[in-house]
């Protein structure tokens, strides 16, 4: 395991592109692969989840190959034509890539066995694999619904109504996915509005996708079966990564950077609205349009936070960014009290609990009441000095590299591996901009403290 020590920065500066934004990654090559003819993606993120995707891709019958020019091209099957694969398809930390495969499989008539590390296989699979049943597929799992699992596709696959027990837009893709090779009408209605790059990427295919509010919630709609051919797409910065430096920048005075081709969909910048409301001065600019998802670019400068409350509603559309956000809290002046945060607990890793003791050893108060996290912060850089266990989960390794890169004592973490599942490069990113995030040596504070 390779470990990393962060430590004070000056201000960072720069203008800066972050990788490719990881849930619209998956969809690109999902639909590619369902899509008759070739589909070209540009700012892919190549990081170890979504190369997982692409191998499952490959083993399920597309052709998929990244060319030196950067350009990804996947040559699809046409919906219905996936074929099983002759091993067993291995998704490592992606539940993403795990549950949305699943719903491809779901109505197509072959067996496929998934499995993925030791995070994703204690991850919660039923809330997929429960809907997806209704749509006739079966699925052999274990104790608990936990991968390895395998699943066997329907033949004659039924369109499901499904209202969502929890906000999670995997679970509405892997459905909406499932009901692109089923006859009729598959609807998927959220109490709680998710993220919607499933169905902006299906509309730019030429899917139609109906949405319409209901006393239910929005309810999304899809006709079963259509033809789909291959697109060119551009995927923008991912904003869960994305705000990492833009929560550095933030707490260390001085700084001034830009973020460019940022993905800005609404569904996904409840942390920006946070931050603002904390008084972070951060500006959108340049409002752009790539392949239907809304893209700018975003100025950061250091700014003094206060803390604030942040309601439940908000947490489907910063759900990733918790973690970051509590780093934020933990500088500003007064509590941060966040809601509803029970997701946390069945992400990479338990996020609240590793928010709560990663930030405790680090000298910050923080304290969990039920589903919500409670952050005080003194208005001053906390402590730290402190090593954290990444519990292979990328954005709490990053999370707690920022907080070193503003603390009084360095932070460190014990295994850099999973930063590249989302963020390949990171702490070189991180140093281009005046950070100094290296190998951790034994001997200093924060690798051993
Ligand atoms: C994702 C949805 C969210 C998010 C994950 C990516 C997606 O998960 O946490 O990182 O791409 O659909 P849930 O659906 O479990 O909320």
């Amino acid at each position: 395991m390779a470990s990393l020590n962060s430590r004070t920065a000056g201000a960072l500066e720069g203008e800066v592109r972050v990788p490719g934004d990881k849930s619209i990654s998956h969809r690109a090559l999902m639909l590619g692969a369902l899509a008759t003819g070739r589909t070209l993606i540009t700012g892919l993120l190549d990081g170890e989840d979504v190369l997982r995707t692409a191998s499952a891709m490959r083993q399920l019958g597309a052709g998929v190959s990244a060319g030196a020019d950067g350009v990804w091209r996947v040559a699809g099957r046409g919906i219905g034509g996936l074929v099983e694969p002759d091993g067993v398809l291995d998704l490592g930390n992606a539940g993403t890539g795990a549950r949305l495969v699943l719903g491809l499989l779901a109505s197509h008539p072959l067996m496929a066995t998934l499995t993925g590390d030791a995070s994703l296989r204690r991850r919660p699979m039923a809330r997929v694999a429960l809907p997806l049943q209704r749509m006739g597929a079966t699925i052999h799992a274990r104790e608990g619904c936990l991968l390895p699992l395998t699943i066997i596709g329907a033949a004659n696959p039924v369109p499901i109504s499904y209202r969502l027990p929890v906000p999670s837009a995997q679970v509405k893709s892997a459905i909406l996915l499932a009901g692109l090779n089923t006859p009729g009408h598959t609807t998927v209605v959220e109490p709680e509005p998710t993220r919607d790059h499933t169905e902006l990427m299906l509309r730019h295919f030429g899917v139609e996708v109906r949405v319409e509010r209901t006393p239910q919630g929005r309810a999304t709609t899809i006709a079963g079966q259509p033809e789909i051919e291959g697109r060119a797409i551009a995927v923008p910065g991912d904003p869960s990564s994305a705000a990492f430096p833009m929560v550095a920048a933030l707490l260390l005075p001085g700084s001034d950077i830009v973020l460019t081709g940022i993905g800005v969909n609404p569904h996904r910048t409840g942390l920006i609205r946070t931050l603002i409301e904390m008084g972070a001065r951060i500006e959108i600019a340049n409002r752009r349009d790539w392949a239907g998802e809304p893209v700018a670019d975003i100025a950061v400068r250091a700014s003094e936070l206060r803390g604030v409350e942040v309601p439940p509603s908000r947490a489907p559309s910063m759900i990733d960014e918790y973690p970051i956000l509590a780093v934020a809290a933990a500088f500003a002046r007064g509590r941060t009290i966040m809601r509803g945060l029970r997701e946390l607990r069945v992400k990479e890793s338990d996020r609240l609990q590793r928010i709560a003791s990663g930030l405790a050893a680090c000298g910050v108060e923080a304290a969990i009441d039920g589903d919500d996290l409670i952050v005080t912060g003194a208005g001053r850089p906390p402590r730290g000095g402190a090593t954290i266990e990444t519990a292979l989960d990328h954005r709490i390794a990053m999370a707690f590299l920022v907080m070193g890169m503003a603390s009084q004592k360095p932070v460190g973490i014990d295994d850099s591996g999973p930063i590249d599942t989302s963020f390949p490069g990171f702490a070189k990113v991180m140093n281009g901009l005046g950070a100094d995030i290296a190998p951790a040596d034994p001997a200093t504070p924060g690798a051993g403290e």
